[in-house]
């Protein structure tokens, strides 16, 4: 299949694919989605087929507009309180399932994932297509999700009809996920730019699930299936530092005099940096430039022939810190080494 790489003046042509059940990548707020009718499960099951994705984890489906969820789901008062609040927006909200939704959408779950984007193109594909569009992030299953064109191009070329190219998503890592539990809490079961602080105005009992911190067990599956796979990963594994900057970045260092490693590190650190393969993910002050830079980066690593491990340090887990920190250790397998113990 020859896949056309367009812009948003294609967008007509696009939303016509979608509704003929053919697969558009599309630049959304956070990251590309690759997108399909989601209510044609035939089309969604070629989404699956395009990436490689195992067939139990779920999509989201997207929609022009917050009420449009009445249609696929059963909402309540609080999903208006999260919409009124984040949407349009970087936030995910899963709900109870009406039967209009294909079992193939919902991974044979009987909820459905429903997320309003910000993004213009976005939004007037959903418009245009006249159809909800369910979509993953547009990227081999995986992989670190994609921010650009050129990483979709990267992972799904000949595989899909079309990508629509609308520069550098905003945010640069996915939409927070949340699930509206039938006692009127939630439960954060992915951390995004809608933070954990930003969730607490708006409800006040908001759990979250013990996946986005550590490694799922057998007996504990995670809420959001996908939350189970080692997502994120590069080709070259990654090693996380905790501790202090400065123990963390000696560690570092020291590392590299016996071993061909590469360093995930911050502009504060570039001086120090000089003999050794780097990606810099912008200040140490700043998280939302390290969400915009994180996949990126690792993507870039992916590029590079003259090393065997990545080391990273470990990020502030406030804020959007949270999310960043949860897509680092999802690519480090869970591999932590703490450096100031003793
Ligand atoms: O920002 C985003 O959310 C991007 C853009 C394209 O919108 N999409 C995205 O999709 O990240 P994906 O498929 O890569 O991640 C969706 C996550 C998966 O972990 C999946 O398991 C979870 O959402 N999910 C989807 N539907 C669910 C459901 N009904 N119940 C629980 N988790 C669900
Ligand atoms: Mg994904």
């Amino acid at each position: 299949m020859k896949t056309v790489l367009t812009s948003e003046k294609d967008i007509e042509k696009a939303a016509e694919i979608i509704r003929n059940g053919g697969l558009v990548a599309f630049p959304t707020e956070t990251v590309y989605g690759l997108g399909a009718n989601a209510l044609d499960g035939e089309a969604a099951k070629k989404i699956y087929a395009a990436k490689g994705r195992p067939s139990d984890n779920p999509l989201i489906v997207h929609l022009a507009q917050a009420s449009d969820a009445e249609k696929y789901a059963y909402t309540s008062p609080l999903y208006y309180k999260l919409a009124d609040s984040f949407m349009p927006g970087p936030i995910t909200v899963i709900l109870p399932k009406k039967d209009i939704v294909p079992k193939s959408v919902t991974g044979g779950l009987d909820t459905v994932a429903v997320r309003v984007p910000v993004n213009e193109t976005a939004r007037n594909l959903i418009k245009c297509a006249g159809v909800p569009i369910c979509a993953p992030s547009a990227n081999t299953s995986g992989k670190p999700s994609p921010t650009c064109a050129d990483h979709v191009m990267h992972d799904l070329d000949g595989k899909i009809e079309m990508v629509i190219d609308g520069g550098v998503c905003d945010i640069g890592l996915e939409s927070t996920i949340v699930k509206i539990n039938s006692d009127n809490s939630l439960t954060l079961c992915r951390p995004g730019a809608i933070t954990l602080e930003m969730l607490h105005e708006v409800c006040a009992q908001v759990k979250t699930d013990r996946a986005i911190e550590e490694k799922a067990e057998a007996d504990a599956p995670p809420i959001a299936p996908g939350m189970k796979y080692r997502h994120y990963a590069p080709e070259i594994p990654v090693i996380i530092i905790d501790g202090n900057h400065e123990c963390a970045r000696k560690y570092i260092l020291e590392q590299a005099e016996k071993q061909k490693c590469g360093a995930l590190i911050y502009d504060e650190d570039i001086p120090y940096f000089q003999n050794i393969p780097y990606h810099v993910i912008g200040s140490i002050d700043d998280m939302s430039g390290a969400a915009h830079e994180l996949f990126d980066a690792l993507r870039a690593f992916d590029e590079r022939k003259d090393i065997s491990l990545i080391y990273a340090f470990m990020p502030d887990k406030s804020g959007i810190g949270l999310a960043v920190f949860n897509r680092l250790i999802k690519a480090a397998g869970f591999k932590i080494i703490r450096t100031d113990e003793e």
